[in-house]
């Protein structure tokens, strides 16, 4: 069988990717542009870059037994849901931009709903106020999960590998083991508490002692569901004993999901954004995601400025990029929602002129005053803990896929019997107009809960391309700091002609527009920068928390790829 090998590859890479990772973070610092460099990996023939070397090589070897990069990205997802269960998943959703060989491009939704039970107050009080943490922790908090049909949609469309073979990595990882990192090993620790408070069993991940890195973890139950959704496909998930054990789950802690919403679930495929960034094409993620409109107004607002000319993080280029986002963010909260409930005037968002006139308010020598923001006024309505990896083939075929459960672990809810975690996705629906959410994001009418509907996301997975070809795979965990790390990531390569590597390592800063403060990574500026921009009127904020964790490939001129993992995760891109 296909699979049989590639424990022995994946052991292999992974014992090579650690040593690298340790060299990169210790040894090789590179000051002058404020970034950390960390190691990229270059190959010719095909590179999966994710958030955990397991996941990367099981997604390397698919491609290396002549599988295609959805075939690598759906064995990548199930291998991500074993371990990286923080984020991984079979109960989250997430988003695909798929551009293949041919140039042609889509993009697939299969981002959590509503269940049909849900309703507008369902995390209000009799006096109509927020019960903190209702729509955060328990099993109140998770919609409908959109994975398993996302992978299943992903792999009928494209694939060319039998999914039994794509779904077997996962299987194996779960039931034989693998050994903890140092840093899943800190994260099982930091959420003991929680495990046990939120559950109705003894999780098997609850211990008495630490775990340790190195430690072998296994997933009994994860495998055996992982088995039913090999053997079973859709109905091995949404239907028979899984199905069942999450509707036993949901009965058993006031949850709402029923057996019919799991039924009736399907993702969607829509069609991307697409709009011109200089000599680029960026092809990214619409609604239910926020991230491709701002993406948008970001990019092309950008080539209104000398930006190459400013620098990088100096007091003119920070100050313009700060002013675009905090309108970016205006205009998402105001106007983005799922697209199949409200109606969204996308045309006009990314209008060009729209956007230069959105600019005009901004001011070179001071901050503008948060009460003329707002969202813009747009008069034509038209008719209308995350975890990212890029996977690029030999063909030139290329997936950027985003998935998450939310938080961490997501609402904490192990499904009793099933092994795996559920979403805690409805925080990301403004619960109450003008309260923020977890993030801090607010959100108002079109972004409302609303039986059967889709939380607005910033989850931005983006695809670019230069004179036709494909030039860039990128994407990030991280909230609302999901749509700036990306701009970010992008502007340092084309803007500041920094590798890909140096890119994301290089450190980040975001606006929402509200709260309205810049929070940044520590020594992200200048202390002579980080001076003027605050006699600008920012309130700048730096915070010891990292900012995104990318993985992303980028095509090199003579067509071989650079593949890079964020070293502020240990991620890796494992490419042949
Ligand atoms: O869809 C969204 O925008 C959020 N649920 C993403 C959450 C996230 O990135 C958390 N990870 N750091």
């Amino acid at each position: 069988m296909l699979y049989q090998s590639w424990l022995f590859f994946a052991l292999f890479m992974v014992q090579f990717a650690c040593q690298n990772k340790q060299a990169d973070t210790e040894e090789n610092k590179d000051d002058s542009m404020n970034t950390n460099i960390s190691e990229a990996t270059f190959a010719k023939n095909g590179m999966v870059s994710s958030a955990h070397p397991l996941a990367s090589a099981v997604g390397a070897q698919i491609l290396k037994n002549g599988g295609n990069a959805a075939d690598a990205s759906v064995a990548t997802f199930f291998a991500l849901a074993v371990v990286y269960p923080r984020a991984g998943n079979i109960a989250g959703g997430g988003f695909a931009v798929c551009r293949l060989q041919d140039g042609s491009v889509t993009s697939l939704d299969f981002r959590e709903k509503a269940a049909s039970a849900a309703t507008r107050e369902m995390y209000l009080d009799s006096k109509g106020e927020v019960v903190a943490g209702l729509s955060i922790r328990g099993h109140l908090a998770a919609g409908v999960p959109g994975s398993v049909d996302g992978m299943i949609e992903l792999h009928k469309k494209y694939g060319k590998m039998s999914w039994k073979d794509l779904i077997q990595p996962a299987v194996d990882l779960a039931k034989n083991g693998f050994k903890l990192t140092s840093d899943e090993a800190k994260v099982l620790n930091r959420f003991q508490k929680e495990f046990k408070e939120h559950n109705r069993f003894e999780l098997h991940l609850v211990k008495n002692q630490v775990w340790q890195e190195g430690e072998t973890i296994t997933y009994p139950e994860l495998a055996q569901t992982l088995e039913r959704i090999r053997d079973q496909g859709r109905a091995g998930f949404y239907e028979g004993k899984t199905a069942d054990l999450i509707v036993e789950e949901m009965k058993a802690g006031k949850g709402i999901i029923s057996a019919e919403d799991l039924k009736k679930y399907h993702s969607v495929w829509r069609q991307p954004i697409i709009f011109p960034y200089k000599e680029y094409k960026v092809i990214t993620m619409p609604p239910p995601s926020g991230g491709g409109i701002a993406l948008a107004q970001l990019l092309m607002g950008m080539e209104n400025y000398p930006f190459k000319d400013w620098g990088f993080n100096q007091i003119q280029s920070t100050h313009v990029m700060i002013e675009m986002e905090r309108r970016a963010y205006a205009d998402r909260s105001s106007y983005l929602g799922d697209p199949d409930f409200v109606k969204i005037p996308t045309d006009m968002l990314m209008n060009k002129e729209y956007i230069e006139k959105r600019l005009e308010s901004i001011s070179m020598t001071e901050k503008t005053p948060s009460d003329e923001i707002k969202e813009g006024k747009v008069d034509l309505i038209e008719s209308v803990e995350t975890t990212h990896f890029s996977v690029a083939d030999k063909d030139g075929n290329a997936f950027s896929i985003t998935t998450t459960l939310n938080s961490y672990f997501g609402c904490k809810v192990m499904v009793k019997g099933g092994g795996f975690f559920l979403n805690n996705e409805m925080d990301d629906f403004s619960v109450k107009p003008g309260v923020p959410n977890q993030f801090g994001i607010v959100g108002d009418e079109a972004n409302a809960i609303a039986a059967n509907k889709r939380m607005l996301s910033s989850m931005t997975p983006t695809i670019l391309e230069k004179n036709g070809k494909l030039f860039m795979v990128v994407g990030t965990p991280g909230g609302s700091t999901i749509i700036t790390t990306v701009y970010q990531v992008i502007t340092n390569v084309i803007e500041h002609g920094m590798t890909l590597q140096q890119a994301i390592s290089a450190k980040k800063f975001h606006h929402q527009w509200l709260p309205d403060e810049v929070i940044f990574e520590e020594n992200t500026f200048d202390p002579a920068v980080l001076k003027q921009l605050e006699q600008m009127g920012h309130l700048m904020k730096p915070r010891k928390e990292k900012i995104g964790r990318v993985d992303a490939i980028l095509v090199l001129p003579d067509g071989s790829y650079e593949g890079a993992s964020d070293p502020r995760s240990e991620g890796k891109a494992i490419g042949y």
